[in-house]
């Protein structure tokens, strides 16, 4: 069902043309683009699409999955195809995995997300974990498709090969590519046959296993994606390794770090705030209530204000602190660069000043 108001938020009802089973926990799902909407719907490499239904329940439920698909090259109509792999438990992966079929209208948001890499001569390499395969396919197969002169190394981990999403278009990138791209699999609970042994990749094993595999000091650039887990031992084993932050990429997709806030107001909260927002050209001014996330505030006078986990993990709510201070409960979608633009997560922002401003256009 499709949601009204759907389009002013980004989003647009979109027929899904295709469901492909990937593993026993994954489908890839592919949405037919009318002519229209091509260029809305025109991706780069690496970023993701919110999907949003209303449950049984009446309850708004958005999810963001990363696009799998290459991007596709100037005048040739994009391929939105994301993976989806069920959480226990997740009101839309169960949904995708045991409902969608072709057919069926989803309300899609217009791609968003800065883990992207647009294609230039050098090597790069990314890690990942799990379904974090899903956008650095993307990223990989763009870069070696359009430019001659790049190199990618792809180092995933997965529990079992039964379990390892997209092997077989990770095989197909190898065959096209045999002299530029690299691969290599770990498996946690499977024997395999590179000579690798089975087990978790963390900080110390990446410590030991990249520069044997890679000349770390001319990687032009790091992509790491997965759970929080694996994101963060890579991102720290590059640290060690002397890797320049400014190469390192990250795009989280599980966070059970235990900081989910409680909702309680800081001890620095002002007694009454007012948050001033912009938001697809218009403004208005509203009392942020005790407690609540700016974005939250914004919600119950503008349905269109862009959101999709409400965790600090997609960036989707990301906004530009005109004015005012804000505290921000967790951040694990901006980069250090974003923060000191002055960027902020909406969803997780709280005022520090009586009077604050956000702008979501810029
Ligand atoms: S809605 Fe995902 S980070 Fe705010």
């Amino acid at each position: 069902m499709v949601s009204p108001g759907a389009e002013r938020a980004g989003f647009h009802p979109l027929t899904v043309s295709g469901v492909e089973q990937l593993t026993d926990d994954s489908v890839a799902v592919t949405f037919a683009v009318p002519p229209e909407l091509h260029e809305a719907y025109r991706h780069l490499p690496g970023q993701h699409l919110a999907l949003r239904r209303t449950d049984r329940r009446g309850e708004d439920v958005r999810r963001t999955y990363s696009i799998c698909a290459p991007a596709s090259p100037p005048g040739e109509p994009p391929v939105l195809r994301v993976g989806i792999r069920r959480v226990d438990g997740g009101a839309f992966s169960t949904y995708a995995l045991k409902e969608l079929a072709v057919g069926d209208l989803v309300d899609v948001m217009e791609p968003r997300g800065r883990f992207t890499l647009a294609p230039r001569p050098g090597h790069f390499a990314a890690i990942v974990g799990g379904s974090g395969i899903t956008p650095v396919l993307s990223i990989a197969a763009t870069l070696l498709a359009r430019e001659p002169e790049a190199r990618f190394c792809l180092i995933r981990s997965d529990r079992t090969e039964a379990s390892t999403m997209f092997l077989d278009e990770v095989a197909d990138l190898k065959d096209r590519h045999p002299d530029r791209f690299q691969l290599v699999t770990v498996l946690s609970r499977e024997e395999q046959q590179s000579g690798l042994p089975s087990g978790r990749l963390d900080q110390e094993r990446l410590s030991a296993l990249l520069p044997a595999l890679l000349p770390v000091g001319t990687i032009e650039g790091w992509f790491l994606c997965g759970p929080f887990g694996l994101v963060q031992g890579a991102e720290r084993a590059l640290r060690g390794l002397g890797v320049d932050r400014a190469r390192v990429h990250q795009e989280i997709f599980h966070v059970d770090d235990g900081s989910t806030p409680v909702g309680a107001p800081a001890a620095d909260a002002p007694a009454h705030a007012t948050l001033t927002a912009t938001l697809h050209g218009r403004s208005g001014s509203w009392p942020v209530d005790r407690g609540e996330t700016l974005l939250d505030t914004v919600l119950r006078a503008r349905a269109d204000a862009p959101y999709a986990c409400k965790g600090g993990v997609c960036g989707t709510c990301r906004a530009f602190l005109v004015g005012g201070e804000v505290r921000m409960d967790r951040n694990f979608a901006l980069e250090p660069e974003e923060t000191e633009a002055g960027y902020v997560l909406a969803c997780q922002s709280h005022p520090v000043t009586p009077d604050v401003e956000l702008d979501f256009d810029r």
